[in-house]
């Protein structure tokens, strides 16, 4: 187990306020607010983002890159982006410093990861993550009749949820465009192209949200073929959500 290591001065930083140290060769988000100090990861669990450049309001820090919540007293992501919580690592005041020692992994419904001021009180750490892991609230569409139009395959494609948030890809404002096409090969239906986007370029369920749309829109009667194409640039972003996957992932 690593030891506790001195890393700042506890006037050195405003209440509320935070900074950027490290400990053992690694970068560490500290925080002082309410008379108490935390430390997390200066990385935000969506894709790298430098947490403790974000905007800190009470206890949550928001990543600046695309705006996921963090709880700065155990690491828990508390919106989208982000699903898995950040490491939070211990904390104690000691000889007027502040002293951080790293844990091994993200505990994010573990022990408070913080330490007060001697002789002033404590700030509480519940703070329970509001990402539902309940069934989609939306309705995939399982039977669109008429010709195929691109709301037709727009609608399919609700049958297709991210692995980790459980929300269509549709609702998560992750499809740019579909456009339809005669198929050359096959008079009478179409080639379907998907332009679809990630909510980062490493997104790991990527290869998942590929195939099951490839799937699900090759599984319609009068299409010949699917093609889908990753587009990054505009990037997305939160507000490209509709009200039906806020709804479902708690935020508001
Ligand atoms: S990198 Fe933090 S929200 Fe995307």
């Amino acid at each position: 187990m690593s030891e506790f290591i001195r890393v700042a001065d506890i006037d050195e930083i405003p209440d509320p306020g935070k900074t950027l140290v490290e400990v053992d060769g690694e970068m560490v988000a500290l925080f002082h607010v309410g008379d108490a100090f935390y430390a997390i990861d200066d990385v935000c669990t969506h894709d790298g983002g430098p947490l403790a450049d974000g905007e800190l309001r009470d206890h949550k820090i928001a990543c600046p890159r695309h705006g996921a919540k963090f709880d700065i007293r155990t690491g828990a992501a508390l919106s989208m982006p982000a699903v898995r919580p950040t490491r939070a690592h211990e904390v104690k005041v000691e000889d007027g410093g502040v002293w951080v020692r790293l844990r091994s992994e993200a505990s994010a419904s573990g022990p408070a990861a913080h330490a007060a001021v001697p002789g002033l009180p404590i700030a509480s750490s519940s703070a329970p993550m509001t990402v539902s892991s309940a069934p989609a609230a939306t309705a995939a569409a399982t039977a669109v009749t008429g010709p195929l139009s691109e709301d037709h395959v727009r609608e399919m494609l609700k049958e297709v949820k991210d692995p980790e948030l459980f929300v269509n890809i549709v609702d998560l404002g992750l499809i740019y465009n579909v456009t339809l096409s005669p198929s050359a090969e096959s008079p009478g239906r179409h080639h379907v192209a998907v332009d679809m986007t990630m909510t980062s370029p490493a997104c790991p369920a990527g290869p998942q949200l590929i195939a099951d749309t490839k799937r699900v829109v090759g599984g319609i009667p009068d299409v010949a073929a699917v093609e889908v194409r990753i587009v990054m640039d505009p990037p997305w972003t939160p507000d490209r959500m509709t009200e039906a996957a806020r709804d479902q992932l708690g935020i508001f």
